[in-house]
C-alpha cells in the first residue's frame, strides 16, 4: 500500500496515484463514519464489499454507456479509476422519504414521493455539508449551467438503472448519493460519474421485511452491517452463499 502516492484520503477511501498517467488507484477503507465524522468506527471488511458491490454497478453502468470513472477492480480493496476533477457537489436522489428530507419536512419515512426528487450538497466539511440550489452552484461557478445539465441526466439515468437493478433482486432503492467530475480527454471534456456506489451511499430496503440493509444500521446502531452488506451482494449475484 505505501508503494504509492497518496494523493486524497478521504473518509472511507483513499486515492493512490496510478500505474500510468491519467489513472488513479482508488482504495476501499472499512471505516465507517456519520454526522460528518462525529461517529467512527472500523467495520471489518466492510471496504472489500463496497468495492465488490461498487465494481459491480459501475461495470454495468459503463456497459450501459452512462459514462464512469471506472476502469476495473484490481484486487480485493482496490480498483483502478480515471483521475477526474471532483465537482464539489454531493448529488442526492431521492424515491422515498428517508433521513434529512422526513427532518426536514416533516414527512413519514417511506411516503412514496410524487417524482424522483434531485438535491444538491456543497461538499465542505467545515461546512457540513449545506444543501444548496442551482442558482448558488452556477453563480459561485462550482458547475457550470450546462455541465448542471449533464449531472442531472446522469443522476436520473443512474436511479433509472439501480431502481431496476435492486428491484429485481427485493430491494427498494430509497435514495442515494453521487458524485460527478470532469474527465479530460484531449480536448474533450464531459461529465462522469465518480465515487463509488455501494450500502455506504444508498439507502436499501428490503422490499418484504422493509429491513433496512444500508449504512443506516450503522447511523441508527441497529449492528449486522456487514452481514446486510454481504445480502446485497448474495442478492446481486456478486458473491455466492458461502462467500
Ligand atoms: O442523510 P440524507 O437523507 O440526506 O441522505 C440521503 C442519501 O445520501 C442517503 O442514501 C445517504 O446514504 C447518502 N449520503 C451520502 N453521503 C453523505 C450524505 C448522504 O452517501 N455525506
Amino acid at each position: 500500500m505505501n508503494r504509492r502516492r497518496k494523493i486524497y484520503e478521504g473518509k472511507a477511501k483513499i486515492l493512490f496515484e496510478g500505474p500510468e498517467p491519467g489513472t488513479l488507484v482508488q482504495y476501499f477503507k472499512d471505516d465507517a463514519t456519520a454526522g460528518n465524522g462525529a461517529k467512527h468506527e472500523v467495520i471489518d471488511g466492510k471496504g472489500v464489499l463496497n468495492n465488490r458491490i461498487s465494481e459491480f454497478v459501475f461495470s454495468k453502468l459503463n456497459s450501459m454507456g452512462i459514462p464512469t470513472h471506472f476502469l476495473r477492480r484490481i484486487n480485493m480493496r482496490e480498483q483502478l479509476i480515471k483521475e477526474v476533477e471532483i465537482i464539489p457537489l454531493e448529488v442526492v436522489v431521492r424515491n422515498y422519504a428517508a433521513g434529512s428530507l422526513c427532518k426536514r419536512l416533516g414527512l413519514e419515512a417511506g411516503t412514496q414521493l410524487p417524482r424522483s426528487i434531485i438535491e444538491f450538497y456543497y461538499k465542505d466539511d467545515a461546512l457540513n455539508d449545506p444543501m444548496v440550489s442551482e442558482e448558488h452552484i452556477t453563480a459561485f461557478g462550482w458547475a457550470t449551467p450546462a455541465e448542471l445539465d449533464d449531472i442531472m441526466s446522469l443522476a436520473i439515468r443512474v436511479n433509472d438503472f439501480l431502481t431496476g437493478l435492486f428491484m429485481g433482486v427485493g430491494i427498494q432503492l430509497v435514495d442515494f448519493k453521487i458524485e460527478c467530475g470532469r474527465l479530460y480527454e484531449g480536448d474533450l471534456m464531459r461529465i462522469v460519474l465518480a465515487d463509488e456506489i455501494s450500502p455506504d451511499n444508498c439507502r436499501l430496503w428490503d422490499i418484504k421485511t422493509r429491513n433496512k440493509l444500508d449504512k443506516d444500521r450503522f447511523r441508527e446502531d441497529l449492528g449486522g452491517l456487514v452481514e446486510s452488506y454481504r445480502e446485497v451482494a448474495q442478492r446481486l449475484g456478486i458473491l455466492v452463499e458461502n462467500d
